[in-house]
């Protein structure tokens, strides 16, 4: 289970993401929603340890990962999708991911020139690399240069590198962003898999609300960096702080109107983190 507790960020004294503290349960997918600035992707910088910490920790399964490197707490199982700059785009689509599978097994080559144990890793590396691109739907790209691929297709490699790495965590900050109609469709698919895997934790920064309500099992708001909402989607949003910080002025407009005050009542907060 991923778990972050009082993560915080200062940038001078602007404090961008706020003590927040969650959980993360495997084979759950989390969205987190916000207007813009509200800190959901220095949540996931400071997650994926692309960020330093004011304060607070970042833990996977118990262990604490706060002092680690990005690549540590990649090989930790933290996957953060579309950050990769392990694509090789003169390397064709098969070699990517096979390449990615190896990283994960390297006692396996350290067993000396044996011939027959290198030809039979190599054979097991293949079988894994074209079982995730079957999984991803592009085993019929698997001979193309990376670098030739539509940039919906490169997205896609960057999960499959991700399930390659063997990521327990995957967090994808706007997935669809400067997608076209025709790939938007496919990275959610891709996504809906991934939910499907009872072992993977997926976290989830997505603007489109009908994505969100088809898709989350739980939604976080965060706002001016604090957690203002967290619980059972269809509660989350119909709360009035989310109708107000997240959907907007027009909430606020009529909120002020109807005489409310600005925040009348928050729903429980992080139900799942005191169940395990
Ligand atoms: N490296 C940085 N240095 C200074 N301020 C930053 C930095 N990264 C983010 N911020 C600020 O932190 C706040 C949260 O930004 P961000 O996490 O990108 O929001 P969101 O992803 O929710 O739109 C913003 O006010 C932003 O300007
Ligand atoms: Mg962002």
């Amino acid at each position: 289970m991923l778990q972050t507790q009082h993560l915080t960020v200062r940038f001078g004294g602007h404090v961008a993401v706020n003590a927040v503290s969650c959980a993360f349960e495997p084979g759950t997918l989390t969205a987190i929603v916000g207007p813009n600035g509200a800190g959901k992707t220095t949540y996931f910088n400071l997650i994926s340890g692309q960020l330093k910490a004011s304060g607070g920790t970042v833990m996977l399964d118990g262990k604490d990962l706060s002092g680690r490197s990005p690549s540590e707490r990649t090989r930790a199982g933290l996957g953060r999708a579309f950050q990769l700059t392990n694509l090789f785009p003169r390397l064709t689509v098969l070699e990517n991911v096979r390449l990615a599978v190896q990283a994960t097994r390297e006692g396996s080559h350290r067993r000396g020139l044996n011939l027959w144990s290198i030809w039979s890793d190599h054979k097991d590396l293949l079988a894994r690399a074209d079982e995730i691109l079957r999984d991803v739907a592009m085993a019929d790209k698997e001979n193309e240069l990376v670098a030739n691929l539509p940039h919906g297709d490169q997205r896609k490699l960057e999960v499959a590198l991700l399930m390659a790495l063997e990521s327990r965590v995957f967090m994808f900050d706007e997935p669809t962003a400067g997608m076209n109609a025709a790939e938007a469709p496919v990275i959610l698919n891709l996504i809906r898999k991934l939910k499907a895997d009872p072992t993977k934790t997926i976290l989830l920064v997505e603007h489109k609300m009908d994505v969100v309500r088809e898709l989350a099992d739980r939604i976080m708001v965060l706002h001016n960096g604090t957690l203002v909402a967290d619980g059972e989607p269809a509660e989350v949003i119909a709360s009035p702080v989310v109708q107000e910080a997240y959907l907007g002025v027009a909430a606020q407009a009529a909120s002020v109107e109807d005489g409310a005050p600005p925040h009348p009542g928050l729903p429980p907060r992080g139900g799942r983190s005191e169940e395990s």
